[in-house]
């Protein structure tokens, strides 16, 4: 199986959780994306009645190019879940999110969810976080200052930077991101709660104690993991 063709089965996996009346909360990057297709298909084909908040401008679109109500979260301010992806995995659901730039947001809609679901492929999963780069979202004049005292804890921040090179990345809220190429993070309370402190950082892409079950797909189809 490939790794789109894992993502879209987990995708519609994840679409089969949602129960007409639900309030969703929908995720951001390429496997929350076949979770969107596949539940905008049973809006369209099902006539599933259900209020959406997304976590990003990008999901936002997504989900009302498919006939979805999606929302702020000033109208919908409780959600029954959220589904979303990840970049890593680890064990007790401990999470690296924001490779696509939009953690922050995910994390606020996360919070408002009664359950948060992680969809990922296999390759996710891994023992310890830390091998892929942990974002952390910046306010724009905070930089050099973040970008010292998160270097002086060893964590090597590095600017991200758009595609195609011709300045620093924006997130949705008009913000900077570092990426912290730290290897492995030995205790991701302690360096959540380190990042935390700095002033500047408006959020980090650790999520921990926050996601409740993970839907894992691979050749042997969709496991199941619980916190
Ligand atoms: C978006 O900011 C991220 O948190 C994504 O959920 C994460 O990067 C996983 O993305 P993919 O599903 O594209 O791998």
């Amino acid at each position: 199986m490939t790794q789109d063709e894992a993502k879209a089965l987990v995708g519609k996996r994840a679409a089969q959780m949602v129960e007409n009346g639900m309030a969703v909360g929908l995720g951001t990057g390429s496997t929350s994306r076949m979770f969107i297709q596949a539940l905008g298909a049973r809006v369209q084909n099902e006539g599933l009645k259900i209020r959406c908040v997304a976590s990003s401008d990008a999901s936002t679109e997504l989900g009302r190019s498919l006939g979805m109500e999606v929302v702020t979260l000033n109208e919908l301010p409780e959600l029954d879940l959220y589904i979303d992806g990840a970049d890593e995995v680890a064990p007790g659901l401990a999470l690296i999110k924001g490779g696509g730039a939009a953690l922050l947001r995910e994390k606020i809609v996360a919070s408002a969810a009664k359950q948060f679901v992680v969809v990922v492929d296999s390759t996710k999963i891994v023992p310890h976080l830390g091998k892929f780069p942990l974002p952390v979202e910046v306010i724009k004049m905070a930089l050099p200052l973040v970008e010292r005292r998160l270097a002086d804890l060893g964590l090597n921040p590095k600017l991200r930077m758009l595609k195609d090179g011709s300045g620093p990345l924006l997130t949705d809220e008009h913000n900077y991101i570092l990426d912290c190429h730290c290897g492995v993070i030995e205790d991701p309370e302690v360096t959540a709660a380190e990042i935390r402190s700095i002033v500047g950082v408006v959020e980090h892409g650790l999520f921990l104690g926050m996601a409740s079950l993970a839907l894992v797909a691979g050749d042997d189809g969709v496991q199941e993991l619980h916190s």
